[in-house]
């Protein structure tokens, strides 16, 4: 499997270049506009990949992306969830869809939560196996946290049982084996998660167990501290989201 995890450190962002090593045939997950278009398209051409399809695991609100513009650009489909109320010209995800890239295979989860339309990516290399190898977690489960809840829809009840939501999907996603590991879209000081988000962009399932406050809580307490440590929101969060629904970068 070829793998190139590219980041923008200013706000605690990864994107994901992923591709069978054998065929070159990959994805793009989560491009970043503060890294651009012909980043991805340079770094792709480095690497040996030939991206086929550019994924996106929720409508971010707190950086803009590029997706809509790097699918364009190269003629591929912008793959993103149903439950995502996009305008733009994409291609609909659901659970448990199965993308294949060569060898390398990436079955949906929807685990939403962080917003309604958050996916998670299980990514297995079917030349080594078939158990998963990682998972590109969105911001649905972090490194020591979990994403909040609250800024597709503020709202109070809303953000209620977003978090619910929340604490199903994390739960879903520790049903993977531990070795698998976890690449979440954001890490460090992002403000898409909680005050316990560690400055390492990875970890793997099985410490996550572990080593992370929010997946030992019950109900209510999850739901409970969710709410009570929320950070302030990112600056401009309804302006991005609005801006990446609609596909401008
Ligand atoms: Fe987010």
């Amino acid at each position: 499997m070829i793998w190139q995890t590219l980041q923008n450190p200013e706000l605690g962002c990864n994107s994901y270049l992923i591709g069978d090593e054998v065929t070159g045939q990959g994805l793009v997950v989560d491009p970043l506009e503060a890294l651009g278009v012909d980043h991805y398209v340079l770094s792709a051409q480095d690497l040996g990949i030939d991206i086929q399809m550019v994924v996106e695991t929720h409508v971010h609100a707190d950086h803009a992306s590029c997706a809509s513009e790097l699918a364009k650009a190269l003629g591929v489909p912008h793959g993103i969830s149903h439950a995502a109320p996009a305008t733009f010209p994409h291609q609909d995800l659901k659970d448990q869809e199965v993308l294949k890239f060569g060898m390398l295979s990436v079955e949906v989860w929807e685990t939403p939560g962080h917003t309604p339309d958050s996916i998670s990516l299980i990514i297995r290399d079917l030349r080594r196996g078939t158990v998963p190898w990682a998972v590109l977690t969105g911001d649905s489960l972090f490194v020591g946290d979990v994403g909040r809840p609250d800024l597709a829809d503020a709202n109070e009840e809303a953000v209620l049982e977003a978090a619910k939501k929340q604490h199903a999907s994390v739960h879903r996603l520790m049903g993977l084996p531990d070795g698998v590991e976890l690449w979440p879209a954001h890490y460090g000081s992002s403000p898409c998660g909680g005050i316990f988000m560690n400055k390492s962009p990875h970890s793997t399932i099985g410490y996550e167990r572990e080593a992370n406050p929010f997946l030992t809580m019950d109900l209510d307490t999850f739901v409970d501290q969710t709410l009570r440590l929320l950070k302030p929101p990112p600056e401009d969060a309804a302006k991005l989201r609005e801006q990446n629904l609609a596909g401008i970068s």
